[in-house]
């Protein structure tokens, strides 16, 4: 006989609420002031949702361990809510291990892509590969990110840059989110780079015209679920009036606006999201001052990626500009050939030494505002009653060794929970 509670995790040392008056993203006064109860428990229902969460007397007056499926005595362990990763390239063929060697030996990015390199040599290997190939190890890259704690996470497409591949490579993605746990928001980035031998008004045009529609007769059929639109507004890339155009067909086919801006060349990238109303612009690396007030004001999230800048050796993101503009900062670990990191932690780690984010703002930036970014932060990325009993059990006494401990997190997250099943 089924009990009507999926899990009681009671007694732990600490729960990280994140938040709990329902906010649906954290600027920086409630990302330095994050709701911890000490001794607290959790109780999540048999829908995988939070029932209750709070001190663990309050908790154990009005509930019995015998109404629970399974039961987590997290006593001398923390809780908290699992990671969002807010931005990865996941579904690819072929590893560009060499192209790390060059870049150590000083090419840049760019040098790279423009000798046919980088992007262009994973959409030769991924439009060779076959579906089932590509979930094989899009499902291990996925359960490696579940490991570190990442519970929800965007997947891009882009990596085809022509219809088949580019459905394929969402196919795939909806596939996985079929037969895995971890929850996955999906993006469509068709216009990650300009196929080789065309222009990118030629790009352009095959987007608008072959792209799109056919994905919106996928979408409307109910055959394929795609949430976001991604485009790589860069030099050499996709200059500002491509962007629009692109990001503007997406939106109105009911798609949020989640794009590659302001990355290598400042190109005003923030000032158009801003204006398009998007949801979220990624990297940022070279925003202006006029591009962080712009998405303060539009509450466009910044979702900044410390491991690229890292691994390409470039300025840091400004996250203590925006955060001083009350710009929405979250985190997202970029996982892809080039920056070849699952791990969130680790991702938060880097935030903390190297753009000089608090260890409190880097855990609101990786949960509740990652989860904004994606749309969904009314049913993720904290621990409030009816949102998705998605948490972290960690085997220390206090939360900060998340993000104090680089790497080697398999040791410390004892369990990783999704809708109250431990994964
Ligand atoms: O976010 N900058 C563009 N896209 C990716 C890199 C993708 C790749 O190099 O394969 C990024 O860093
Ligand atoms: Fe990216």
């Amino acid at each position: 006989m089924s009990s009507n509670y999926r899990l009681l995790v009671k007694n732990a040392k600490q729960v990280v609420l994140v938040c709990n008056n329902g906010e649906k993203y954290l600027t920086k006064h409630g990302m330095q002031n994050l709701c911890v109860i000490e001794n607290g428990s959790v109780v999540i229902g048999g829908d995988g949702l939070i029932k209750a969460v709070g001190p663990a007397e309050a908790i154990w007056d009005r509930y019995s361990d015998a109404s629970f499926d399974q039961v987590i005595d997290a006593a001398g362990m923390c809780v908290l809510p699992g990671l969002v990763d807010a931005h990865t390239h996941p579904v690819w063929a072929g590893d560009r291990v060499h192209e790390f060697a060059m870049k150590l030996a000083g090419a840049t990015y760019m040098d790279v892509h423009r000798a046919g390199g980088g992007i262009h040599f994973t959409v030769e290997h991924t439009r060779a590969a076959s579906p089932s190939d590509l979930l094989t190890s899009l499902r291990s890259r996925l359960v490696r990110m579940q490991r570190a704690g990442t519970t929800l996470v965007e997947c891009k497409s882009g990596y085809g840059l022509e219809l088949q591949t580019e459905l394929k490579m969402l196919k795939v993605i909806e596939e996985a989110r079929c037969i895995l746990p971890i929850n996955i928001s999906s993006t469509y980035c068709g216009a990650h780079a300009v196929p080789k031998g065309k222009t990118v008004e030629e790009a352009t045009d095959d987007i608008l015209r072959v792209q799109l529609p056919r994905l919106k007769e996928q979408m409307s059929t109910g055959s394929l679920q795609v949430d976001n639109i991604d485009v790589f507004c860069e030099q050499g890339v996709f200059d500002l009036s491509s962007t629009r155009s692109i990001l503007k067909a997406g939106k109105d086919m009911g798609l949020n606006i989640n794009f590659h801006g302001d990355e290598l060349h400042p190109m005003n990238s923030a000032q158009l999201g801003a204006d398009l109303g998007a949801l979220t612009i990624s990297h940022l690396e070279e925003v202006n001052d006029e591009g962080i007030a712009a998405m303060a004001k539009a509450k466009t999230a910044a979702v900044l990626l410390p491991t690229t800048a890292y691994i390409l050796r470039l300025p840091q993101p400004r996250a203590r500009d925006m955060l001083e503009a009350g710009v929405i900062v979250a985190l997202g670990s970029d996982f892809n050939p080039n920056a070849y990191c699952c791990s969130m932690p680790i991702v938060m780690h880097l935030a903390c030494v190297n753009m000089k984010m608090s260890m409190s703002e880097a855990l609101a930036a990786a949960t509740i505002n990652s989860a904004y970014s994606l749309g969904r932060s009314h049913t993720h990325g904290s621990l409030e009653v009816n949102k998705h009993g998605d948490l972290l059990v960690l085997n220390a006494t206090r939360w900060e060794h998340l993000v104090y401990q680089l790497g080697g997190h398999q040791e410390l997250i004892r369990y990783v929970v999704i809708k109250g099943n431990i994964v």
